[in-house]
């Protein structure tokens, strides 16, 4: 694990040229990279997360990097979001060009590109001179990791390099926006919101297998394969509530005495909360007014919940709007669960 420096820089791109993966920091988690062209650098990205082979993966690029060379043409909208929203949390689909490898878009004739705008990610795919594929930089179904830490946890031993950059400051895994179809569909919700792409082209799509919300029953195919695995769960057991921490709180007492329980919430709902100590972990996610910081910690909580052995954790329901719907989406995909008591029908 180094610090993003020259030196490591032009070591990491030594191993990407020798069809070695390299963890490094963007600016919504960390990726595990291996260049794009690189046929035993892709199979390594799949055999280091345990990655099932259908699931494509992300090609990252350079600002200025030569799209053309991926992708066989470029959809209209995608000239406008790429304008408005590159370097960022966007990833746009677009049908793949002949240099783009089978193994890297799961057999799909599209390919999915984003130009990440982290600083340290832009360093290592300017020096590299590189494409580079990478998935987030976790074992597969595990959280997402935001920090390096996270991937060292996941990947030691397993993987030659880590960059450290710090923690990532978006936290949850990029937009991903289908533009191969009629009409532009969001396949994951990210911190580029469908408000934000539709003040940009007009109209856009959400996939309802993302608005299913829970585990996606075997019938539903959603378009972006990944979305089909149950992810970012944590070991013990999660539910999700819109529970007032007044009703919580019967809940939380008594518990069995193996049982080892914590909550997951927002600072102010914890602090009406007031779980007993002894009994109960809280997991603070930030203050309820900002989204952003919520969002930003969501992952590393719920590694905190793994570390604290927790058998049962609580999630407090947030609001699903703007950000919100990604961390939402998130957060109920990690849960086994889901009790709404306060729902108005
Ligand atoms: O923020 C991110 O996008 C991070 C950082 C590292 O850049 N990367 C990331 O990659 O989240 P990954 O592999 O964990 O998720 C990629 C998602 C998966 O759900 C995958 O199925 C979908 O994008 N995807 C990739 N190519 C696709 C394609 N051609 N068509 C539909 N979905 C695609
Ligand atoms: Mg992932």
């Amino acid at each position: 694990m180094l610090n993003v420096t020259e030196q490591s820089l032009a070591m990491a791109t030594q191993l990407l040229l020798d069809g070695q993966v390299v963890a490094f920091p963007t600016e919504t988690v960390y990726g595990l990279g291996a260049w794009a062209f690189s046929k035993s650098g892709v199979a390594r990205i799949y055999e280091a997360k345990g990655r099932p082979s259908d699931n494509p993966l992300i090609v990252h690029i350079a600002p200025g990097a030569d799209l053309h060379s991926l992708v066989s043409s470029v959809p209209p909208a995608a000239s406008a979001l790429m304008q408005r929203f590159w370097p960022g949390p966007l990833t746009l689909i677009m049908p793949k060009g002949p240099a783009i490898s089978p193994r890297i878009t799961g057999g799909l004739d599209t390919v999915a590109i984003r130009m990440p705008a982290h600083p340290a990610a832009i360093r290592l795919l300017e020096v590299s001179g590189l494409p580079l594929v990478a998935p987030s930089a976790n074992t597969s179904g595990k959280p997402s990791p935001t920090t390096a830490r996270h991937v060292w946890e996941d990947l030691q031993g397993r993987i030659p390099l880590i960059l450290d950059g710090g923690p990532c400051g978006v936290g949850l895994e990029s937009t991903v926006l289908d533009l191969t179809e009629s009409r532009p569909v969001i396949l994951r919700p990210g911190a580029i919101t469908q408000a934000m792409l539709e003040a940009v082209i007009g109209p856009v799509e959400v996939d309802p297998a993302v608005r299913r919300n829970a585990l996606l029953a075997d019938h539903v195919k959603p378009k972006a394969p990944g979305m089909k695995y149950r992810h970012y769960a944590p070991k013990g057991k999660l539910i999700i509530t819109d529970a007032t921490p007044e009703q919580m709180r019967a809940w939380l007492t008594p518990a069995a005495p193996q049982e080892r329980v914590g909550v997951v919430a927002t600072r102010q709902y914890l602090d009406k909360l007031q779980p007993d100590e002894r009994q109960v972990t809280a997991i603070c996610l930030g203050d309820q007014d900002n989204t952003e910081e919520l969002a930003a910690h969501l992952f590393g909580a719920l590694r905190k919940a793994d570390q604290q052995g927790l058998t049962l954790i609580y999630g407090q329901a947030l609001p699903a709007e703007g950000l919100g719907e990604a961390l939402m989406n998130r957060f109920i995909k990690a849960s086994s669960q889901q009790i709404w008591i306060n729902r108005r029908k």
